[in-house]
């Protein structure tokens, strides 16, 4: 009989978990329509659910005129809420807390004027957001953006880091390491959120006894994909699915140890019925 685990991190993080949580809370106690700014997660199931529930997408905050606004877990520029409030738009700010300490430490660097550096993923929303809150600050994310960035003259002597939370230690301490050298004061701030790298350690540790893997998250979502490839890189019987209707049976035969792994963007009950299924097709 094939053992079914469950990796010891798996599924939503507290931030997503709240954003979501907000707007099933507005979508059953607000008069009038709901809407999304863009997508609450990168979970096309759950965004559709939402949909059911009567929680639309809005592409911008003029489209939402007339309803109520979320702002989703990855943050936004301060203009898109500006731009919302004053076309009237009721505004429920689902940002995550440890996004909105970004926020807050970039826009104090940039008060205290020091260049502000954004270590993470250029054109990313979370990125974009916090570009927001610093005008003039730059993306980096390598020492090469780094060098880059001395070399055109944009750093000047004061330094400060912030980074994008979903982001390695490794990359930071890549960046840092060029960084001392080329300024005289250099102020890093880690705002690493640990949920990321606890979801690939415990994916890992379990791809690693595994015969076989299932990896669940929308295939948009840019964690989930990167889990599921450290997942692959252990356990060659790797499959990333969406949705529980994907499961073949044909992946798990044979295999006496059947792992599952999940992106932060997925809810625990999407991860119950693919255990539930997975144990149908494993004869349990
Ligand atoms: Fe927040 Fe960390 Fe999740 S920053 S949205 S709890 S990955």
């Amino acid at each position: 009989m094939a053992k079914i685990e469950i990796a010891a991190e798996a599924g939503m993080c507290f931030g997503v978990a709240r954003a979501l949580d907000l707007a099933e809370k507005a979508a059953h106690e607000v008069e009038g329509p709901v809407k999304t700014l863009g997508p609450l997660i990168h979970n096309p199931k759950v965004v559709s659910e939402l949909e059911a529930e009567g929680v639309g997408v809005a592409a911008s905050p003029r489209q939402a005129q007339g309803s109520t606004l979320i702002i989703r877990a990855h943050g936004v520029v301060p203009e898109a809420v500006e731009e919302a409030k004053a076309a009237g738009v009721h505004v429920v700010d689902a940002t995550c807390p440890y996004v909105q300490k970004v926020h807050h430490l970039a826009e104090q660097l940039s008060r205290d004027g020091y260049t502000v550096l954004v270590l993470g993923e250029r054109g990313h929303a979370e990125v974009e957001g916090t570009l927001g809150h610093a005008p003039g600050a730059l993306v980096v994310n390598s020492a090469a953006d780094v060098r880059q960035a001395y070399e055109s003259m944009k750093l000047s002597r004061r330094v400060g880091i912030v980074v994008q939370t979903t982001q390695t230690k490794a990359r930071l301490q890549e960046v840092v390491s060029e960084l001392v050298p080329l300024v005289e004061e250099l102020r890093v701030y880690n705002t690493i959120c640990e949920a990321t790298e606890r979801r690939q350690k415990a994916a890992a540790e379990l791809a690693s006894r595994a015969d076989a893997m299932v990896v669940i998250g929308g295939r948009n979502s840019a964690n989930t994909t990167h889990l599921a490839e450290i997942c692959s890189d252990r356990c060659p019987r790797t499959y990333h699915i969406e949705d529980v209707s994907e499961l073949e049976g044909s992946w798990l035969a044979g295999a006496s140890t059947i792992g599952i792994a999940a992106g932060a963007s997925t809810p625990q009950k999407q991860i119950d019925a693919v255990r539930a299924r997975i144990e149908e097709l494993a004869g349990k």
